[in-house]
């Protein structure tokens, strides 16, 4: 049985995931709009995985026989000044994922439910790798600066991601 505390923050995650979904797709838009076509295609990508997240979680909280209470998603973010402060705002977002996962995995381990918590692991190790992941584009961005034609060349190779099959929930 789920205690009624943790099912309400499984619910605040599974908001807290869509907020990420919604902010990735409005920074997708974004790129489309600046004629960056592989960095659109990055965060379409990224859009997919927070979806996947919020899925995943759904999925668990009503096997868990929770109630799944969707809440309204603010308004996303939609302008940058440019692809260094899109990364640099998606980087914030994650580091408020972590922070959220963490005080999720926190609260199980306090009212004991062992199923949570490991269903939880799964999110721990994917923050990291999401986090790095970001601030592998941040540090390239920062090497490229003005140079139009490094960011050509970083649109191309972000222009190659694919959808992760495995992170399917
Ligand atoms: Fe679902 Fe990027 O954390």
């Amino acid at each position: 049985m789920l205690e009624k505390e943790l099912q309400d923050a499984l619910n605040s995650q599974i908001n807290q995931e869509l907020t990420a979904a919604y902010n990735y797709l409005a920074i997708s838009a974004y790129f489309e709009e600046e004629n960056l076509v592989g960095f659109a295609n990055w965060m379409r990508m990224q859009h997919q995985e927070e979806m996947e997240h919020a899925e995943r979680l759904q999925t668990y909280l009503l096997d868990r026989g929770g109630h799944l209470e969707l809440e309204a998603i603010e308004k996303p973010r939609s302008e940058f000044s440019g692809a260094l402060e899109a990364f640099e705002f998606s980087l914030e977002t994650e580091q408020e994922n972590t922070r959220s996962i963490n005080a999720l995995y926190e609260k199980a381990f306090r009212l004991n439910d062992h199923a949570t918590k490991t269903h939880l692991q799964w999110f721990l190790t994917e923050q990291v790798e999401e986090e790095k992941s970001v601030e592998e584009v941040i540090t390239t961005l920062r090497m490229i600066g003005d140079d139009v034609a490094g960011l050509l060349y970083l649109n191309d190779k972000l222009g190659e991601r694919k959808h992760d099959e495995s992170e399917e929930a």
